[in-house]
């Protein structure tokens, strides 16, 4: 196969992928008619192009109700609030997932709890939830992150037993089902990201969706400086803040939305071909397939690299050969939130971390997440989902960089290079 890149050999993959995020003249379009109208901004509530957005958004995911917002981790803080989240409150999350899946429980001064991830899915893992459970725990917020679905029938159901509500954090399922229901139509409330590395985007953005009315108007509330809901049947009074999504933004996501299925089905044929060439390969694992998803939709392509297996060649020299072969992807793409240093959390900042106890919690030092721990540090490599957009020879250069890289991974025994370097650091950290 010749030798790597990385130690001087030719690049296997020198033409780049499909890049993202994506137009046509259909996103032109929209954004000239905001730019001719005189109504740019969230206001009036809603706008025309959020609220034609909001309903196929909603159908599209099988639920009542969306509304669009200007953060996925808005999306998130507006749906602890429809929930009646108040100070003090836990809510139990995932420790393997994007910061920004927790930011806003501290936002709200509640207290997150952190759960191990199950290692056939890297998603929170029902099994462990009741051990958790507190009398002060309010509700479950599960990622369905990377190309899996957290287990939905069990957080389901632990979620009646002990009268919990859930939040779905959907920032990575645009589009996705689970047995014929749309992610985020499940829980209480499900939380969307648009923003630019998303399955649909508007470069930033966040919708929430569900089927409870009195949610919806709280949500409403909020995100518009406490104004009453288009409804206001529950007639609820809050503070809110201006969290509303302009115009333009919300104009591009509706042919953003329109495309997702062409896309999802490129993506599906291209990933199932992608597996077609590294399943059975020794040192690459994929995640377990689940049948309850009925309707992929992977924001990436994850899947295991086994070191022992790699004549104990660590994570960060294969993915730096990968990338070095023109292959973009990334191994230490979230870690443990509560390691991450975009979490240098600090107690005086978030009193409930202290109410009622001795010592405040110290978020950081007091879990213990080893499945969280394998797929952050060790094991997990993803693949952006725009390189599954193109032709199967793209797929197939992701394959050969695969092979090519193991079979010359003598070639990474002891090595040193800037791109090792960086995989051995979280993504804020990294040399540019
Ligand atoms: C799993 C997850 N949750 C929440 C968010 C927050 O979304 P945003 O960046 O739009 O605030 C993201 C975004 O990257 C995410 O990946």
């Amino acid at each position: 196969m010749g030798k790597l890149a990385i130690t001087g050999g030719e690049p296997l993959r020198k033409t780049p992928f499909t890049t993202w995020p994506m137009s046509t003249k259909e996103e032109l379009r929209a954004i000239e008619d905001v730019l001719t109208s005189s109504k740019w901004g969230g206001q009036p509530f809603p706008g025309k192009h959020a609220q034609a957005f909001a309903k196929k958004f909603a159908e599209v995911h099988t639920a009542k109700y969306a509304q669009s917002v200007n953060t996925g981790t808005v999306a998130i803080q507006a749906a602890l609030k429809a929930i009646g989240i108040r100070p003090g409150d836990e809510v139990i999350a995932p420790a393997y997932t994007w910061e920004g899946t927790v930011g806003p429980v501290l936002l709200v001064n509640a207290v997150p709890v952190f759960v191990d991830i199950d290692p056939d899915t890297y998603c929170l893992d029902a099994k462990l939830i009741e051990k958790a459970i507190t009398p002060k725990t309010k509700a479950i917020l599960p990622v369905h992150l990377g190309m899996r679905f957290a287990d939905m029938d069990e957080i389901l159901r632990i979620a009646k037993a002990h009268n919990l509500k859930v939040i779905e954090d959907c920032a990575h399922a645009h589009g996705g089902m689970w047995r014929g229901k749309g992610a985020g139509s499940m829980g209480d409330l499900g939380a969307f990201s648009f923003q630019s590395s998303k399955l649909i985007t508007s470069g930033e953005g966040g919708a929430v969706i569900t089927n409870n009315l009195e949610y919806m108007e709280i949500v409403q509330s909020y995100i518009n400086a406490g104004r009453a809901s288009l409804t206001d049947q529950y007639h609820h009074r809050i503070v809110g803040f201006n969290y509303r999504l302009g115009e333009f933004q919300a104009a591009v996501l509706g042919p953003q939305l329109d495309r997702l299925p062409e896309h999802a089905a490129i993506r599906e044929r291209n990933m199932r071909h992608f597996e077609s060439r590294i399943k059975n390969t020794p040192g690459i694992g994929l995640l377990k397939p689940d049948p309850r998803i009925t309707r992929q939709a992977p924001y990436g392509y994850v899947m295991k690299y086994f070191a022992p297996q790699c004549k104990d060649v660590p994570r960060a020299a294969f993915v730096g050969a990968l990338q070095l072969e023109g292959i973009p992807c990334d191994g230490l793409f979230y870690e443990p939130v509560y390691k991450s240093s975009l979490f240098p959390v600090d107690s005086s900042d978030f009193p409930a971390l202290s109410w009622g106890r001795e010592k405040p919690l110290d978020l950081r030092n007091m879990y213990s997440c080893p499945e969280a721990d394998r797929a952050a540090y060790h094991e997990a490599v993803w693949f952006p989902h725009q390189l599954f957009l193109g032709s199967s020879e793209d797929v197939d250069a992701i394959a050969d960089a695969i092979h090519k890289v193991l079979s010359g991974i003598e070639e990474l025994r002891g090595l040193d290079h800037k791109a090792i370097r960086n995989q051995r650091l979280g993504r804020a950290d990294r040399e540019s």
